[in-house]
């Protein structure tokens, strides 16, 4: 009885989380297609091309889904993943089509913006896609480069959401020679350049006097890379203290700006945590934490806490934000003394007491930062933060078991 009351309250409270969680997104195409195996290779791509997150960041949008047979001939011609990017993108259009309204299109046909035309890489009146009725209840569809040549047409509605999203399944790829062409991927983009031409000129100029630090942001580039780079405003300011660097602090503290992986604006909204950066070197950490702050992503290395204020590039393999900061890491400037209490990040501090030992050492003259630290100071430091941090995840991988063990507990 007690038994059974309590396997209730356990699978409602499951229930409310579901609802919670359904709810924190109006929708979530990747999930309304997981019902559906046959477009799988579609749903996957969708996923791939980051194009799932801005599908779900519309509302009034229509997705053709093709089928995995219709997916794998266009895979076929093995193009690269920035075109099936463009070829997908023509594939979302920017209105609310259900199937009623398909087969009732005011004077018979109409022309729906794509998100293929939003970006900007249609030219003329190629991303529009022409929706045309038919005889005998066949509704056209055709890219308006497609010479109003009319063969792929809608096979069935697949879930609606009015009028939120309409996803519908279509006989065929849309042929468009514009999306299909070749489009040069993310990785050939000139990163300095970018950052030079987006408010970021300060730092780019400088990265680029730096040889070393410029070979490795380059050769992270193609295997994945995310920069962030300060805004002219913090390097300018920052500037009399970097030129008092060591050459090869330099070095490092331009590598501490990029992450030899690619994250995303969503990867780095909901993966918080430490992240290594192109610095670091085995027993030279170089890392910061980065931690969601509301509507904001922060990076705090324990010196600073520095804002990302903006996107230039997030496209696999490649990421560059702005940051409202210089990234100042711990192992070549002083940690903030005069910071709040509360401001330590947790990891450190929480319950181990050699950090403070380590602090009271490592903090000489505030303009110790051209001197060398001492390797055994930097040694205590990371074997304390090592520490810090097993112990961190070791609790909460523990509250996870207690909490799996409880729910199969009540549930038996
Ligand atoms: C449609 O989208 C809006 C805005 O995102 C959301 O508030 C609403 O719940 C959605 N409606 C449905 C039926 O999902
Ligand atoms: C959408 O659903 C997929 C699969 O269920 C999940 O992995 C993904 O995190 C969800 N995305 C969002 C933004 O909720
Ligand atoms: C339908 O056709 C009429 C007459 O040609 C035109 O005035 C009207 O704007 C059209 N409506 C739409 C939605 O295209
Ligand atoms: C769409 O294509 C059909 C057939 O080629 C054409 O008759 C029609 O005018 C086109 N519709 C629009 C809105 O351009
Ligand atoms: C990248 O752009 C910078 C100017 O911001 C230029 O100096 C450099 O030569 C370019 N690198 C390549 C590989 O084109
Ligand atoms: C540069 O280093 C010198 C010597 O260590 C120090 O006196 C000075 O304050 C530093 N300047 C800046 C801007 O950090």
């Amino acid at each position: 009885m007690q038994l059974r009351s309590v396997t209730t309250v356990t699978l409602l409270s499951i229930s409310l989380l579901f609802i919670f969680i359904s709810n924190a997104h109006a929708h979530n195409i990747t999930r309304l297609l997981a019902d559906h195996p046959e477009f799988s290779t579609f749903n996957h791509y969708l996923s791939l091309t980051h194009l799932a997150g801005e599908i779900n960041s519309h509302t009034t949008i229509t997705v053709c889904a093709v089928d995995n047979a219709a997916m794998s001939d266009l895979l076929s011609t093995h193009p690269s993943i920035y075109t099936v990017k463009n070829i997908l993108s023509l594939h979302v259009l920017l209105d609310y089509f259900g199937a009623k309204k398909l087969h009732q299109i005011t004077n018979g046909t109409a022309l729906a913006a794509t998100m293929f035309q939003a970006t900007g890489s249609a030219p003329g009146s190629s991303g529009f896609v022409n929706i045309t009725d038919l005889k005998g209840g066949k509704v056209g569809f055709s890219p308006e480069d497609n010479n109003n040549q009319i063969n792929t047409y809608f096979v069935k509605s697949v879930k609606e959401i009015p009028y939120n999203i309409s996803v519908i399944q279509i006989s065929k790829v849309l042929p468009s020679d514009v999306a299909a062409a070749p489009a040069p991927g993310p990785a050939e983009t000139n990163i300095t350049a970018v950052m030079s031409a987006h408010g970021c000129k300060v730092f780019a100029d400088t990265l680029i006097a730096d040889v070393d630090a410029e070979k490795t942001f380059e050769s992270s580039a193609e295997g994945g890379l995310t920069v962030f780079c300060p805004v002219d405003d913090a390097f300018k300011a920052f500037l009399p203290k970097y030129k008092n660097l060591t050459a090869a602090r330099k070095t490092a503290l331009l590598e501490y700006h990029g992450v030899p992986v690619y994250q995303s604006m969503a990867m780095l909204k909901s993966n918080n945590g430490v992240m290594n950066t192109l610095a670091t070197d085995g027993a030279s950490k170089f890392d910061f934490t980065v931690q969601n702050d509301g509507m904001d992503v922060t990076l705090k290395t324990k010196v600073v806490t520095a804002k990302i204020t903006g996107t230039l590039i997030d496209e696999q393999p490649i990421a560059i934000y702005t940051v409202d900061k210089v990234l100042q890491p711990k192992e070549l400037f002083k940690a903030q003394a005069d910071t709040p209490a509360p401001a330590p990040a947790p990891d450190v501090t929480a319950d181990s007491p050699k950090p403070s030992t380590k602090k009271s050492k490592k903090a000489p003259s505030p303009s110790d930062e051209a001197d060398s630290p001492s390797p055994t100071d930097d040694a205590a430091d990371q074997v304390a933060d090592q520490n810090a941090a097993v112990r961190f995840d070791g609790a909460r991988f523990g509250s996870l078991i207690v909490c799996v063990w409880w729910i199969v507990k009540t549930m038996l």
